[in-house]
């Protein structure tokens, strides 16, 4: 298959939603076979793909690479790399990417996990998977069986569940520790991370984006995409909309498109969240003309993060379910930071009673004064992505905050996922 020929689907190319994982053969089938690529050449050529990290970061993905090469050598001394860690943790409720690609297409991300030790010159490919999927587990080891020939060692995690145990500090402290907490940073991992050695963190998305670089090139990489955000994306999509799903796409795509995809809206929108629970609520009417590309979502103060959208129907309480959410993040809290700990905790009780109409005259200006003392006083930036979704939810339900206050609220419930209640991934890998 020429390059020119494979548009979209590209990572999802050749997927049963409903059926068995992905076998050695029909993923060398439908890909073709792993290129053997020197670690420098690999390097430059994710740099000049412009691939940028899948987990919520949004990181250069050849400059962490380079990164950790680079202070593998300088501690040649004491071991260089110590692994590639695939943070397979997805603890983002909204999210089903991550699980979809371990227990669809275990493949795909394994090859990429590999070629990425072999650039850095680590020994060895942990994958964590969070909340112990089994379904991802199974499929993980049934893949690794398969690969007997891979030059590095595989070991699989069944990790904890957690909003914060995602978190790259978290992840490396569950695995030397035991505990899934996020560590106070620097030293961050790709300096000191797992058995105390610089160790590459990527999300499993990031991996296979590396597995088809390496097959098919930049140049094939960005023929999708724009010229600031190339390549295709895994969307989440759930909520108001008939067909919700994981769905893959070209950066630049209309969030209308999208929306059409996803077998359009269930109702009539109100509001789009972007980014999952460390996102940005966006009115719906300025959503739609929106494009899933950084330049566009930053006019509207938001970022992609790690894919999940959540559409809210008109028939719903934004402000009740976001008051679910913030209390689900503010119980997430590690407990380790004051500002995060208490601070979260305050303001959920905030907007609860706004949500409830028993709030306080000037109860948002003191939200919103809380919003600014929180952030970036956390360890991690749990605190951050929190208070951001607070200040957009005090901003685009502005008008439900009054409406409250001058009476109740019969607005339906719209069960936004919380924990790992999130929805089932209906998968698809249709072409937008
Ligand atoms: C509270 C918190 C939770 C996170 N959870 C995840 C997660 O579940 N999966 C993930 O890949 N990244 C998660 N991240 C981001 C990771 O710290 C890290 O940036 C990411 O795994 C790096 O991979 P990437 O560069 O391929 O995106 C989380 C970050 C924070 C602050
Ligand atoms: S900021 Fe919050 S989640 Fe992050 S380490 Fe501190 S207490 Fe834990």
């Amino acid at each position: 298959m020429s390059a020119g020929d494979r548009l979209l689907p590209r990572l999802l190319a050749g997927l049963d939603p409903g059926g068995e994982p992905m076998t050695l053969a029909e993923h060398v089938r439908t890909h073709g076979e792993l290129p053997m690529m020197a670690g420098q050449v690999l390097i430059e050529e994710v740099a000049h793909a412009g691939l940028r990290g899948r987990g919520g970061g949004d990181f250069p993905t050849a400059r962490k690479m380079a990164a950790v090469a680079a202070c593998g050598v300088k501690r040649r001394s004491r071991g260089g790399p110590s692994a590639v860690i695939v943070n397979g943790s997805e603890t983002e409720p909204a999210s089903g990417k991550d699980r979809l690609l371990l227990s669809k297409l275990p493949h795909l991300v394994l090859d990429g996990a590999v070629l990425a030790a072999g650039a850095i010159g680590a020994p060895e490919v942990i994958v964590m998977v969070g909340g112990n999927e089994r379904g991802a587990l199974r499929a993980l080891e049934g893949a690794v069986v398969d690969r007997a020939q891979d030059p590095v060692g595989v070991q699989l995690v069944g990790g904890p569940q957690g909003y914060v145990s995602g978190e790259e500090s978290a992840v490396v402290h569950y695995l030397n520790a035991g505990v899934a907490l996020p560590t106070f940073v620097p030293p961050r991992p790709y300096e000191r991370g797992y058995r105390g050695r610089p160790t590459l963190i990527q999300n499993p998305e990031t991996l296979a984006q590396v597995a088809l670089i390496a097959r098919f090139g930049a140049h094939w990489f960005r023929e999708l995409g724009t010229t600031a955000d190339p390549g295709s994306a895994l969307v989440t999509i759930s909520g108001a909309v008939r067909a919700p799903g994981v769905y893959e796409l070209a950066f630049g795509t209309p969030i209308s498109d999208l929306l059409a995809a996803a077998g359009g809206t269930s109702e009539p929108l109100q509001a789009l969240l972007v980014g999952g629970y460390f996102g940005t609520w966006v009115a719906a009417s300025r959503a739609v003309g929106l494009r899933l590309a950084r330049d566009d979502l930053r006019t509207v103060g938001c970022s992609l993060g790690s894919g999940a959208l959540i559409a809210l129907g008109q028939s719903a309480c934004g402000l009740h379910e976001s008051a679910r959410v913030i209390d689900y993040l503010a119980a997430e809290s590690a407990g380790q930071c004051g500002p995060c700990l208490h601070g979260l905790r305050a303001v959920a009780d905030s907007v609860a009673a706004l949500a409830e109409g028993v709030a306080s005259r000037g109860e948002e200006a003191r939200v919103l004064r809380w919003v600014g003392d929180i952030e970036g006083r956390g360890a991690c930036h749990h605190p951050n992505g929190a208070v951001r979704f607070v200040a957009s939810t005090l901003s685009v339900f502005a008008d439900d905050v009054e409406r409250h206050r001058d009476g109740g609220c019969a607005a339906r419930s719209a069960g936004l996922p919380l924990g790992r209640d999130r929805p089932a991934a209906v998968v698809s890998a249709g072409r937008l």
